[in-house]
This record gives C-alpha cells, structure tokens and sequence, in this order.
C-alpha cells in the first residue's frame, strides 16, 4: 500500500518564537533590544506620515527645527491619530482640540484648557527615540534603559575618493516590490543560503545575476559573534578563485556584496529587513556609490527585465527570490520542512537566535548590542574577493 499520500498528513504549524515581531513576543523583545531604519530622511518631513514596524503603528514627522519625530499615532487626549496633525516649529499639533507634542512626546500647548493647560506636563504622548544615519531614520523601540549606541558599519565609513553613501528604500534584494507579503525570516533565511543561487538564479530562471553565479559553489558555513557567515568559492576559466562571502549581522541585516560582481572589494551595501508585521517586511538599503541612483542598478533583472515590468505568465517563467519566498506562504510552516546538508546556514541562523532568545528571557544583553561608541563600530568580511587558488580556502 502506497504511504506519504497527502490524505493524513499532519496538522501544519510555524514557530511562532522564530517569526512573530510584536511587542511581548520572545523575537518581539529580542529585535527590540536593537535600531531599526523606519524610512528614509526623506520621509520624515513637515507633512505627518505612517509607519509601521515590528507590528507597531506609528507616525513619522518632522518639526520646524528639523527635528525627526516618531509617535503613537492616538493622540493622549482623547485618541484621534495624529496623522492628521500639523506639524509646527516645536513638534506635532493634533487636528481634533490642537494639543502640541513635541519630538519626545512633550505635551506643551492645550488650547481649550485655562491657560493653555496648567496640568499639561503630566500628559506625554507616547513616542520612541530616533536618530539619522546613513541617509535612514533609526528607531529603538525597545526598553529605555537597555537602549544601546546606533551602530556604525566599516563599509559606509571607510569611503574610498570619490565614494559616498546613499540610501535606498525599494528593497533591495526582495526579488519583488518595497512591501513583501511574507515574514521577514523568509527573506532572511535566503541570505545564508547560497545553494538557491545556481539554481533559482542560474539555471531555473536565469542568469539573473552574472554567468559565474551559475557556478555550483564549495560552501564553508560559519557561526560569527554577530550572526552566520558563508563563504562560497567559485573556481574561474583562468584558475583563480572568486571567494564570495555573505553575511547575516543581528538584527535583520543582510551583508550581501554585489551579486553583478562589478568589482572585487568589501560588500559594498547592507539592507536591513525590516518586518514590519509578521506577514510583510521591507528592506532599507545603505551603500557605497561613485554615482548617485547606483544602487538601484544591482537589482536583479529576470529575462533582462526587472520585477515589476514582468507579467504574471513572465513570472511563472523567471521566478526569483519574491516568488520562492513569498511562495512558502505568509508564514512558512516549519513542522513540513526537512533541512538537508545543504542547509546549514539555516539550522546555524535558527540557531543563533534561539541563544540570543534565551538570553534576553534571562535578563540578559544579546549579541553585538553596545553602549559606547568604541563597541558600536562593526567589521564585516562580507565581499567578493579574487584570491589565487592556493589562498582559497
Ligand atoms: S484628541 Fe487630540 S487634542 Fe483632543
Ligand atoms: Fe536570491
């Protein structure tokens, strides 16, 4: 009698303290502890805007000194959204009875009230910290008094001349459009999985890359204080090898170096993968460029078009990265997979969390969180580097 049919198949489930982002969940409170980009400078300005992360609606505004602000869109009155507010010289005016807040959340003007409210410094409206860097606004939404120094990254501060940084908000990497509705672990995953490349990149639907991505690579894997490496060796029709190396850095940040392979340097770009609910995530992007608008030219193409000029029936022809992903449903079920060798960048990742989860369920600091400027500066070997071949390894 034939078994395995689909008929009584288990009940499917996902891990829940791997993939869900809200505020009391363990990976909730974990990614917490970090910054995260919520939008560019750009979108921080005179008009209030919204934002969403880690399952949290906010609004995002500028003040009349050019202060970021990021708050709790129901306003401490009596709970109209913000995001019909009107930002001023000093902070954010709610439409309904015109209390002021400032960037912290300072109550400092109640029209209607006698004197313009006596009692008001015992009001604040709920905001959350946030700093500019790289051309992207960072929140930290976590617990204040755990609340560690904005990171610096060696490849957006070692700037060759002629080279800036430049920020970009298209998400990068997806494979699809800025919104992506799957979790962020899904996309996250990918990044340590160089197998897919050959494959859904090479020869399933490519190249979409270059040819040499095509090359089935020697893969090494390793665990870093930060996250997971992975170092892909393509051997070259001259005889030298071409080391690739990946990387994952807590919280979400993808270090992936050029996949076009325009030179061989240091990974010139990091995106961060910001979920933005346990179904959608985005990805902000900051990197190196000589020109400004470079960094949107290293999306992939797939039959040399990129995602969004493709129909349906085109992408049923050359699917990427959005369609293995967002293909694994909004939440993939993890009770149905089955890792093989091959995956151990994954089983690493997974891994890596589930340490950095008890740590912080004990009290604890997780990986790479630093609260002096000295301990805030990180290294990557991310890159594609041309070494001979005896240097390989
Ligand atoms: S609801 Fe905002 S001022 Fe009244
Ligand atoms: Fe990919």
């Amino acid at each position: 009698m034939d078994t395995g049919t689909a008929y009584d198949r288990p009940q499917p489930s996902y891990r829940k303290e791997l993939t869900e982002v809200g505020a009391g969940t363990p990976m909730g409170e974990l990614l917490r502890r970090y910054w995260h980009p919520v939008g560019m400078s750009s979108t921080f300005d005179s008009t209030p805007s919204k934002v969403k992360a880690l399952g949290e609606d906010l609004i995002a505004f500028r003040d009349g000194q050019g202060r970021p602000g990021l708050v709790y869109p129901r306003c401490a009155h009596r709970g109209t959204t913000l995001y019909y507010g009107k930002v001023e010289e000093r902070g954010i005016r709610c439409c309904y009875h015109g209390w002021l807040y400032d960037v912290e959340g300072h109550c400092l003007e109640q029209p209607c009230e006698e004197g313009g409210g006596a009692r008001r410094d015992r009001v604040r409206q709920p905001w959350y910290p946030v700093e500019e860097r790289y051309g992207l606004v960072f929140a930290y939404l976590g617990p204040p008094a755990k609340k560690p120094v904005l990171p610096r990254y060696d490849c957006l501060e070692e700037l060759a001349p002629g080279e800036s940084v430049e920020a970009d908000d298209s998400s990068i990497g997806s494979g699809g459009p800025q919104i992506v509705p799957c979790n962020w672990l899904q996309h996250w995953e990918n990044v340590v999985d160089p197998f897919h490349v050959p494959v859904l990149h090479g020869s399933f639907s490519g190249p979409q890359f270059t040819a040499q991505m095509g090359i089935m690579p020697e893969v090494t894997f390793e665990s870093t204080a930060r996250g997971v490496k992975v170092i892909s060796l393509r051997t070259l029709e001259d005889g030298k090898v071409h080391r690739r190396v990946t990387e994952v850095v807590i919280p979400t940040l993808r270090v992936v170096p050029d996949p076009l392979v325009q030179r061989f340097q240091k990974v010139e770009s990091i995106g961060w993968t910001l979920p933005i609910d346990d179904t959608h995530y985005r990805i902000y992007t900051a990197g190196r460029v000589t020109e400004r608008g470079a960094l949107g030219k290293i999306r992939s193409r797939l039959g040399g078009r990129r995602w969004h000029e493709l129909t349906e029936e085109e992408h049923r022809q050359f699917p990427g990265d959005y369609e293995a992903q967002t293909g694994q449903g909004p939440i993939t079920f993890h009770s149905e997979e089955h890792l093989a060798a091959s995956d151990k960048g994954i089983a690493l990742l997974r891994r890596f969390l589930e340490t950095q989860l008890k740590i912080v369920a004990e009290g604890g600091d997780p990986a790479a969180v630093a609260f002096d400027e000295s301990g805030a500066y990180v290294r990557f070997d991310a890159g594609n580097y041309l070494v001979d071949a005896a240097r390989a390894a």
